[in-house]
Order: structure tokens, then sequence, then C-alpha cells
């Protein structure tokens, strides 16, 4: 039984993860059924309460809990009290007035889904807290590693890019090291976080160094929109110097995989070819997604609350 809450991947052991992953397999096989739903969250509510955009986190948290049969609602920051200047936990505090067994949780700012967590009586998912962690991409990234190679413990991973704002990186460092991989980042001096060695990862600024006999490739998304001329010269520099393509793939296993978490910014972080086939294994993360996040929500809304919970324990 993991925690009552999802927050992040820093602090759930190994067991946990090894359940949720475990829970996950079992929940893949009724996407492959004509009729993809069973009756097990039936009566359950779940909110999802994104403050940035999002596109396969929300989609797949709603898939999931649908799946699950449970009902789902969407809540549309901008077209709620939020525009109004209601705060943040006063939102949340007003959603879990409505009794929801779940309530899932984005927002641009670190440490948002852990400050609602402590007001709230429904479990929260963490679904991305600034730079801090995604834990729920991180667990369905080791779920698709795990389903391609067989095994996490003894691999090698390479996570390329922006690791310096990466939630993703943050995450998947945590888990993978977990598990018992080898994690390695690389990607510009400037977007290499000054103590990540203290993570229990090697830092490299070479692509062919940080590729050589690696198991799984991991490109992210490098802020376009945002960091261009303040962390690295040009988007063209960028790709030249990091961007994945088949050749420089070569340096890495014969059977290495290669894994983004989206969105991708095709050309820079990875070929138009890499990023729409094998060993590009893409869409699997997202398909993979949806599983991951039923197992999740299963594991976390079919408990009773934490008020409930006191209140049996008298
Ligand atoms: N990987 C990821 O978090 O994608 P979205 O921003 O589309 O949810």
């Amino acid at each position: 039984m993991i925690g009552n809450d999802l927050l992040g991947i820093e602090d759930l052991p190994r067991e946990d993860i090894e359940t949720i992953l475990a829970t996950a397999e079992r929940m893949q096989e009724i996407g492959t059924r004509e009729v993809k739903k069973v009756p097990t969250l039936r009566g359950r509510t779940i909110i999802n309460l994104f403050f940035e955009p999002s596109t396969r986190t929300l989609s797949s948290f709603e898939i999931a809990g649908k799946r699950l049969s449970a009902d789902v609602v969407n809540f549309s920051v901008s077209n709620s009290s939020v525009s109004k200047a209601e705060s943040i936990l006063d939102t949340a505090k007003t959603l879990d007035a409505m009794d929801p067994d779940c309530v899932i949780v984005r927002h641009g700012v670190a440490g948002v889904p852990k400050r609602i967590a402590d007001v709230l009586d429904a479990p929260v998912i963490n679904a991305g807290d600034g730079y801090h962690e995604h834990p729920t991409q991180a667990l369905l990234d080791l779920l698709t590693v795990h389903q391609e190679k067989g095994r996490i413990d003894g691999l090698t991973v390479a996570i390329i890019g922006d690791i310096l704002h990466s939630r993703v990186a943050r995450s998947n460092i945590y888990g993978f090291t977990k598990m018992g991989a080898e994690v390695r980042v690389a990607g510009p001096p400037t977007m290499l976080p000054s103590n990540v060695e203290t993570l229990g990862v090697k830092a490299y600024t070479s692509l062919r160094e940080v590729l050589e006999g690696a198991d799984v490739v991991m490109a992210l998304r490098i802020q376009t929109e945002r960091l261009e001329g303040a962390f690295f010269p040009s988007i063209r520099e960028y790709s030249a110097t990091f961007g994945l393509d088949r050749a420089k793939l070569r340096y890495a296993k014969d059977d290495a995989i290669v894994m983004h978490p989206g969105p991708v910014n095709r050309g820079v972080e990875l070929s138009h070819d890499l990023a729409d086939h094998r060993p590009s294994v893409i869409l699997d993360q997202v398909r993979n997604g949806v599983a991951l996040r039923m197992a999740v929500l299963y594991l976390l809304s079919g408990r009773p609350s934490r008020a409930k919970a006191k209140d049996a324990e008298g």
C-alpha cells in the first residue's frame, strides 16, 4: 500500500514503485478490451486541478479515471474564481468540501501540490510542479523501460538536455537510481545543476561519452520559448551538439531505446525520423501513461479519506 499522496519519487520507497508498476501491468489488459471499462472506482470522484497547460498528463488522468468508472471533473482555471483572485488554497479547500476521492494538481510553482495536500482530506497526486517533480511521468517511463528491457536493475540510462529546469529529469533520476540503474546526464554546462552528482548520477558535457554503452536514451524538451540566448547560444548550436539522430545514436548500445516525455521540438532534441520510428518508444510512453495512472488512482482513491480514516481510528 502506498502512502496517502503521490507528491514525488524522492520519498517513494522502492517497494512502492514496484507495487505501482505491477498494478499498472495488470491495468494494461483493460485497455486492450473492446469495452475499456471496469467498475473499480464507481461512485468515486476525481478532480483534475491544472494551473498549467497539458496534453498528455491531463487527458491520460481523465481517461484513466473513466476506464475505472470514476466521475472525473476537469477544473478549468481560466473559467474559475481563480480569475477573481481566489487563492489556490481557498480554491483547493472549496473543491475538497465537495468530497472528492482524489485531486490531481499541476502548477508552475514547486511545492504547490504539497501545500494543497497539507490542507485537503482527499489524496493529492502531483501532476508536475515547477522544476521540482513529475512523479507519474517517471513511473510511466520506468514501466516502459521495464517492458522493453525486461528489467531496470543494471541498465545504463542517459538523460540529455535541460536537466536544470526539468521536473521529468529530477523524478527520473530518483526513480531509475532507486531501481538499480546507472543514470548519466548530459547537456550544456549552463543546464546541468551544479550539485547534480549529489543525486547519484554522472554528469557529461559530451554527447558521445554519455551515449557510450547506454541502454536507454532519454531526450528532454528544450523550452525554446523561454531559454534561447540565456542558456545556450542558439537552437541550431544546441541541436548540432545535443540533438539526437540515427548517426549519433550509434554511440549507444545497438539495442538502445529512445524516449522523450513530450512535447517534442522536432529537429531540436530529436530528428523527425527518430521522433516517429523505432527505436523511439514515445507513443508507448503515452499509452503506458494511461495504465500507470489507472494504477495510481486505484491505489490512492480506493481508500477512505484522511478524515474518515481518523474517525474510524477513533
Ligand atoms: N509529459 C508531459 O507532462 O506532457 P504534458 O505537458 O502534455 O502533460
